[in-house]
Formats: C-alpha cells, structure tokens, sequence
C-alpha cells in the first residue's frame, strides 16, 4: 500500500451535496469543545473532555497527517456556507499491511437525524477506499447504541461478532459490537501490491 506523504494529495476539503469535511482550524475551537464534551455525544466515545483537553486534542489533530498506524486523523463537518463545525470524522490505520482501518464520528444533537452523518461517513468511506486504497474498514460500536447501529448499516458494513460486557460505562456493563466492511471493487492483493509491501 503506497499511502501519499501527506493529505495535500487527498483533495480535501471534501464536498458532498450539503457538507464540507475539511481539516481542523483554530476558529474551531468552541464547537468542538461541544462535540468533546456534550453528555448525550460522548456517553459511548469517552469521557466527556475539559477545556484544557479539548485544546491539546485540536493541537493533535490540526498535525499533518503522516499516516502512521493507530494514530487518529479527522476531518471536521460543517454545513455548506456555515462555518460552525456540527461533527467530526475520524480514522485511524489499524494495520497498512493489511490495508485496514477503523472510523468514527460524532454529530451535535441537533444535526442528528437529519442525515448528515450518513452523508459525511460516505464521503469518509470514499476517500479511505478509493483514494487510499484500503481494503477493509472497521467500526466498534456499543450494542446499545442504536443511532450508531442503524448508521453503519445504513453505510453497508455488517456485523460481525459481539464483545459481550466489553465496557463498563454509567453503572452498567455494555457490549461491544464489531462491525466491518469490505471494499467491493478491491480485487484483492495483485503481485504487485505483494511486492511493494514486502519491499
Ligand atoms: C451515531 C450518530 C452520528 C448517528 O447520527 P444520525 O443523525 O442518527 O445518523 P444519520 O445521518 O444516518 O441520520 C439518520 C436519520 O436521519 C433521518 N433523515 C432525515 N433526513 C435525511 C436525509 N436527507 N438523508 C438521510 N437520512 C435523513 C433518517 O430518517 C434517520 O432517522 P432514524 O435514524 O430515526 O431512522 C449520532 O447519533 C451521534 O453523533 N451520536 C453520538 C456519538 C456516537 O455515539 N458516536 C458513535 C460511537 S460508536
């Protein structure tokens, strides 16, 4: 898998037909302190975020992206014309040998059930398989989390497998569901692709 250097060749920002996702700004500051905080988004993410966290997290994401393995890259959602942020995507390579990797997202309240993050996620699933070339996207989803369940399905991934009492979360033991997608138009490893891994 040849990765580009750095996102300059993604073509970012991405535009859907309501959506941009671009990198994040310093002008970003105060909704994403929201997205990171806010009970109802992070009650299946992590724990809600201080100021101070929220300052060091946009530092970290606002690096240019070297794609190194586990690290997390995100591009922030913003209506078209408006410049508040109403949510976040992520990714992270989980394994580039393997060309997989896992996304997230989060959505402001009242941008959810309008179908944004579906729009935002298939602009995510987009650049990751046809312009990075993975093979396999991945999501972990609490079982309880309904919205996040019918979203990745929305997006065509499938489960497949249950952690059960996964995470201790609100007094409660929760399942983890694992979800993944393949990349249908990815005919597999070519002898190619076997050597430019190798070498
Ligand atoms: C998970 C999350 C992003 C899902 O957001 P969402 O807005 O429900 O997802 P979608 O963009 O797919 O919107 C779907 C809803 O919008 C409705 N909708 C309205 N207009 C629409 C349109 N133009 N296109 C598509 N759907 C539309 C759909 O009917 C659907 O409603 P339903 O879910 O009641 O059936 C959101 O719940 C969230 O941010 N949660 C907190 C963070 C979180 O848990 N992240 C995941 C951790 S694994």
């Amino acid at each position: 898998l040849s990765l580009p250097a750095n996102c300059s060749a993604l073509n970012l920002p991405l535009e859907t037909s309501r959506l941009v996702l671009r990198s994040f700004q310093e002008g970003d500051f105060e909704d994403t302190y929201i997205l990171c905080s806010h009970p109802d988004i992070c009650r299946y993410i992590r724990p809600p975020m201080t100021r101070e966290q929220v300052v060091t997290h946009i530092a970290d994401r606002m690096q240019p992206w070297t794609f190194e393995e586990e690290k997390w890259y995100s591009l922030t959602v913003k209506r078209k014309g408006a410049s508040r942020v109403i949510g976040e995507v992520v990714f992270r390579l989980e394994s580039i040998a393997d060309r997989r990797a896992e996304i997230g997202y989060r959505f402001h309240p009242d941008a959810q059930g309008k179908g944004y993050a579906l729009e935002a996620n298939k602009a995510l699933v987009a650049l990751l398989f046809r312009v990075l070339d993975l093979h396999k996207l991945v999501a972990y989803c609490h079982s309880v989390n309904a919205a996040s369940r019918r979203l990745l399905t929305r997006l065509g991934f499938t489960e497949e497998g249950c952690k059960r009492d996964h995470m201790f979360s609100e007094g409660k033991w929760l399942d983890l569901t694992l979800y993944g997608l393949i990349n249908k138009s990815d005919e597999g490893l070519s002898r190619e692709m076997i050597v430019s891994i190798d070498s």
